[in-house]
């Protein structure tokens, strides 16, 4: 675990997904009250930014070509995306947003970027 700043948690609107980057990773935040969620922004469809999307029924729409993907495991729930996207561990400590890059916590294969 290698844990790195990303954002403050008061940057973070509720339910839409935020881009940042954490140590040159494009990571797509989500957060839902206190509680947020990371995965890989870089869409396994077509390399779109899953944070230029919106959230729906707790997973990221892919505002290119509609795939949709669960924040918790990464994995499509929609064509045209088969490949799951990765997901990354997430920490929330004195108000400032911490994601761990390093590893995805559901072993998707990280894209190029
Ligand atoms: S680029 Fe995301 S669904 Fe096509």
């Amino acid at each position: 675990m290698a844990f790195a700043p990303a954002t403050a948690l008061a940057d973070l609107p509720d339910a839409a997904p935020v881009r940042v980057e954490v140590d040159g990773v494009p990571v797509c935040l989500v957060r839902t009250g206190d509680a947020v969620r990371a995965v890989h922004d870089v869409c396994s469809h077509q390399r779109w930014s899953l944070a230029d999307g919106e959230i729906v029924d707790g997973a990221v729409e892919c505002s290119l070509h509609g795939s949709t993907f669960d924040l918790d495991t990464g994995r499509p729930r929609t064509l045209p995306a088969v490949t799951p996207v990765p997901t990354y561990a997430v920490r929330v400590t004195d108000g400032r947003v911490e994601v761990d890059v390093a590893g995805p916590t559901n072993g998707a294969a990280v894209p190029a970027h």
